[in-house]
């Protein structure tokens, strides 16, 4: 007999996998396949990986996903086009070669380069990417005009992100363009993030939808902070994604354990079985939820700068399904 799968079980909204190209074999392709209504690359689409040199596309990795996605039914979430990591050196070096400074030559320099990867990416995959995360992480809510002083806001103020909408909705119109980000349940960043998108959606830029990142842990957020955090955005008329849901089995930096003891992986299937209900409960609004990998063998969780294993996903390092996963299959 064989496991549930989670998108027949779930059926209140498409269900998304975080996968890279070495999980589309074996095992693990059957159980993103037989789980999953949607797959995002979780680097291949980034511009380290699809634009290294300028104006040397390379899409091996980003093309093997998507079409095992076809293959598969599954649709594709694109993440992401302008991000402040996982970007070459190269976008950011004046026509001498030296790092830019904020100048009118910079930013004209900058927006171009831009205009060029988005059409050089987004344009090429057209309707196979129904759903851009076009900005990743834009939001510092401990700047006093909550934005994140990366290159492209020091460069070109908001405009980098008022390009890359721009753009993307040209070449690839029938997408759901999304700003996306990561704690936003944090109130200051949550309200941040909110005047930034009534802000731009005020003045016309197409942005279709927010994408709540969801790395959290067996402790934190609560319901209450979560719940909070969807609702402030329903007033926008915007789409809402759950896109990178994991729940790490760590409350803080200090932890470190062989092999990840019981007592969390039960409290990690309680939150996950929380965050399924609090989402069930807002159907209507959200639009997926993806996980951000499949299993906890190929979690980006793992290693880091701390040197330890997580266990985050809903399935094990043997990909066997864990309390969470039957948590979320069987809530009650
Ligand atoms: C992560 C990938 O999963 C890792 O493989 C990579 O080394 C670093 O980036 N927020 C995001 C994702 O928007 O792009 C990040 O993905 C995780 C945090």
């Amino acid at each position: 007999t064989d496991i549930p799968s989670l998108k027949e079980v779930f059926t209140e909204f498409p269900l998304g996998v975080a996968l890279s190209p070495e999980s589309l074999y074996g095992e693990r392709a059957r159980l993103a396949a037989k789980h999953f209504n949607s797959v995002t690359p979780g680097n291949a689409l980034k511009w380290d990986a699809t634009e290294p040199r300028e104006g040397a596309f390379q899409f091996t990795d980003a093309d093997r996903i998507v079409q095992f996605a076809a293959e598969n039914g599954m649709a594709v979430r694109g993440h992401t086009l302008v991000w402040h990591q996982q970007t070459p050196d190269w976008v950011f070096r004046d026509a001498a070669g030296d790092v830019m400074t904020p100048t009118p030559e910079n930013k004209e320099l900058l927006l171009s380069r831009l205009e060029a990867h988005i059409r050089g990416v987004a344009g090429r995959y057209g309707d196979d990417i129904g759903v851009w995360d076009v900005v990743n992480e834009v939001i510092d809510e401990n700047q006093a005009d909550g934005m994140r002083r990366s290159m492209w806001y020091q460069i070109t103020g908001l405009d980098y992100i008022r390009t890359a909408f721009r753009v993307a909705h040209e070449v690839a119109p029938n997408a759901r363009l999304f700003i996306n980000d990561y704690n936003t349940n944090v109130p200051a960043k949550r309200d941040a993030l909110f005047g930034l998108v009534s802000q731009l959606r005020s003045e016309g830029v197409p942005i279709h939808g927010v994408g709540h990142q969801m790395h959290v842990n067996v402790e934190w957020p609560s319901v209450a902070e979560t719940e909070a955090m969807l609702q402030k955005f329903i007033p926008l008329g915007v789409e809402q994604q759950i896109t990178e849901l994991d729940v790490s089995i760590y409350t803080n930096s200090g932890e470190s354990f062989p092999t990840p003891p019981a007592d969390r992986l039960l409290a990690q299937a309680h939150k996950y079985r929380e965050m399924f209900g609090l989402f069930t409960e807002y159907a209507e609004h959200i639009t997926s939820v993806t996980v951000w990998g499949l299993d906890d063998d190929s979690t980006w969780l793992d290693g880091g700068s701390l040197g330890r294993d997580d266990a985050p996903m809903l399935f094990d390092d043997q990909l066997q399904a864990k309390s969470a996963y039957w948590a979320v299959v069987d809530p009650n």
